[in-house]
């Protein structure tokens, strides 16, 4: 429809442009926006302000004159200026219910693939090695996966990365540490206690001068490739990962071992990395440590702001390794777009290492290199969300907590449901809460966690879109025998709901466009209210109601099911038949 209207409005104005005074990019760049208030129609352009500068005319004229030149069209039934030059354009229900049953035929429901599908490298989750992911992981894992999940459903080629932090000094002691519990335990270890393991380790080495002195040895021995210490540090990395990935599959999350490119990936890169930084005379030698100034990062005492890429002892840092990692993605993989999904304190970080490469040739204009930040998960008093005694909250006990609670709230209804159906159940609405609560704000802000208003069944949350789900399942239950029919748009709540369905497609583009998956849900949480205002407004199965209006209702429902079970499924979050 944007694109029809887009097209009566260019043949106007080219009928108007006989002396060329408007630039053919304005003719390529017209905009129409669905308007937000029906009283100005279903869809409205601002060309005739934007014309009114090339044109010197008042833009209401323009807004007449282009009015006058518009070739009649179907799917238009009426056209008018508004406010200062606005132009509104509202559709003809006919075209509306019409489109509206070509997207309940289309199993993509109205959204197609890009046309030319990019290359994108979505670095998100990363987890650090011998650490229990902690609850604010979850911001990266469950945004970074809805964001891949549209992504590929747009029809693009995604790569997720996984860039786990698996290298580092610390491995040295790690790897002490575990041989000395294996020697003490003599089987194999359960590393369930991670934050146990690694605080004892740090102590270990802090006071046993004898275990430091093996621990340093090892991280030089890893660094060579000694295969003992390789086994070692293999063995934790699994474990680790072992215990992340079930976390992923509760969470439904998409992420699996073959997507793990963790840090020590790059890491032979390093020493040639270094090297032709020096070459190109980007770096340089600086009191034995090899440092990039960059001109615009400047220090308190408006000096560049050194970053070091390797340490006078030799050893590289988080810097170096992000540097090489662009080299391989641009390089290997090809990507034209990279997205990172971490916490807005790294946003300096990756402006660093985006100039350096930049410098060095390692990425180039055509790839985008996007810092898709997040803010901090506070607590309900607007502190960081920690546990009572100030520790750090594991996401496996919100995850429980989150079930536990579900449970309680479900346990004295009613219920026809089997015990594993109702296990899926608790399941899919703990899991969708959570991620929901995650998903739904702007991710750029602080955000707090509550567990009352995630699991409520009221607001913009799961529990209440996956309600309007179930509801209108109930209702293709209760019609039996009457199926969904042609559509017919005859009061205002069926128009409301219809023009919104039509929107699905502009809602999924922009979570791809700019990684914000709050807009999809934006969008979901708005549908569901309209349908829920539908659903009183035009009763579907009333005896009152006649069979022709009957099925076009029931379409208008089946329509809104298919979108609510597709977008939730794009945000990863489940639906159920009855709940
Ligand atoms: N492991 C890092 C952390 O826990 C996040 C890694 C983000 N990705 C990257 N390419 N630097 O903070």
């Amino acid at each position: 429809m944007k694109q029809i209207i887009e097209n009566l409005i260019r043949e106007s104005i080219s009928s108007l442009n006989k002396d060329n005074s408007i630039s053919p990019e304005l003719l390529n760049n017209i905009r129409v926006d669905r308007t937000k208030d029906r009283a100005h129609g279903d869809f409205a352009s601002n060309i005739a302000m934007m014309l009114a500068k090339p044109l010197k005319k008042n833009p209401r004229q323009i807004a007449q004159d282009i009015i006058d030149n518009i070739p009649s069209d179907s799917h238009i039934s009426k056209i008018e200026i508004a406010g200062p030059g606005f132009i509104n354009f509202f559709a003809n229900k006919d075209s509306i219910a019409t489109a509206l049953e070509a997207m309940n035929k289309d199993a993509r429901l109205g959204v197609k693939e890009v046309s030319n599908p990019d290359t994108i490298v979505v670095d998100y989750s990363a987890p650090n090695v011998a650490k229990e992911m902690a609850v604010h992981h979850i911001r990266s894992t469950v945004i970074g996966d809805a964001v891949v999940r549209v992504l590929e459903f747009l029809g693009n080629k995604v790569i997720r990365a996984n860039h786990i932090g698996d290298w580092g000094t610390q491995f040295g002691m790690l790897i002490a540490y575990l041989e000395k519990k294996e020697n003490e335990s003599g089987v194999g270890m359960d590393l369930s206690d991670f934050e146990a393991f690694y605080r004892e380790a740090k102590e270990c080495y802090d006071t046993d001068e004898e275990f430091a002195v093996k621990a340093r040895s090892y991280v030089v021995q890893l660094q060579g490739g000694d295969e003992y210490c390789r086994t070692m540090w293999k063995k934790l990395v699994t474990m680790t990962m072992v215990q992340n990935q079930k976390l992923y599959d509760r969470l439904d999350v998409t992420l699996s071992d073959k997507d793990i490119m963790g840090e020590s990936l790059y890491n032979d890169m390093l020493p040639g990395v270094v090297e032709d930084l020096m070459n190109k005379g980007i770096a340089q030698e600086d009191q034995g440590a090899i440092v990039v100034y960059l001109p615009q990062f400047k220090n308190k005492e408006g000096n560049p702001l050194g970053n070091i890429v390797r340490k006078n002892d030799g050893g590289y840092l988080y810097t170096t390794t992000d540097i090489a990692c662009i080299k391989y993605r641009v390089e290997k993989l090809k990507a034209n777009r990279i997205l990172y999904f971490t916490d807005s304190r790294q946003q300096q970080h990756l402006e660093t290492v985006w100039a350096i490469c930049e410098k060095a040739g390692y990425t180039n204009k055509n790839v985008s290199l996007e810092h898709c930040p997040f803010g901090m998960m506070l607590g309900k008093d607007g502190k960081p969300f920690k546990t009572r005694s100030g520790g750090t909250v594991k996401l496996r006990d919100v995850l429980d907590e989150a079930e536990s609670r579900v449970k309680a709230l479900l346990a004295d209804r009613k219920s026809t449901l089997s015990d594993e159906d109702k296990e899926t159940v608790i399941h899919n609405i703990a899991m969708g809460a959570v991620k929901y609560a995650d998903l739904c704000k702007n991710r750029t802000t602080d955000y707090i966690f509550d567990w009352d208003q995630m699991l409520s069944f009221e607001g913009n949350t799961a529990p209440y879109l996956q309600y309007a789900y179930s509801r209108i399942r109930a209702i293709f239950r209760k019609a039996e025998d009457i199926k969904p029919g042609k559509i017919i748009i005859s009061c205002e709540a069926e128009e409301d709901l219809a023009n919104k369905l039509l929107a699905f497609s502009e809602a999924v583009y922009s979570v791809g466009n700019k990684a914000l998956p709050n807009l999809l849900c934006n969008y979901l949480f708005e549908l569901s209210n309209l349908f829920m205002h539908f659903y009183e407004a035009c009763p579907v199965l009333k005896d009152s109601v006649d069979m022709e209006t009957k099925q076009s209702r029931l379409a208008l429902c089946e329509v809104t099911a298919k979108v609510l079970k597709q977008g939730l499924g794009l945000l990863g979050i489940n639906v159920m038949e009855q709940m």
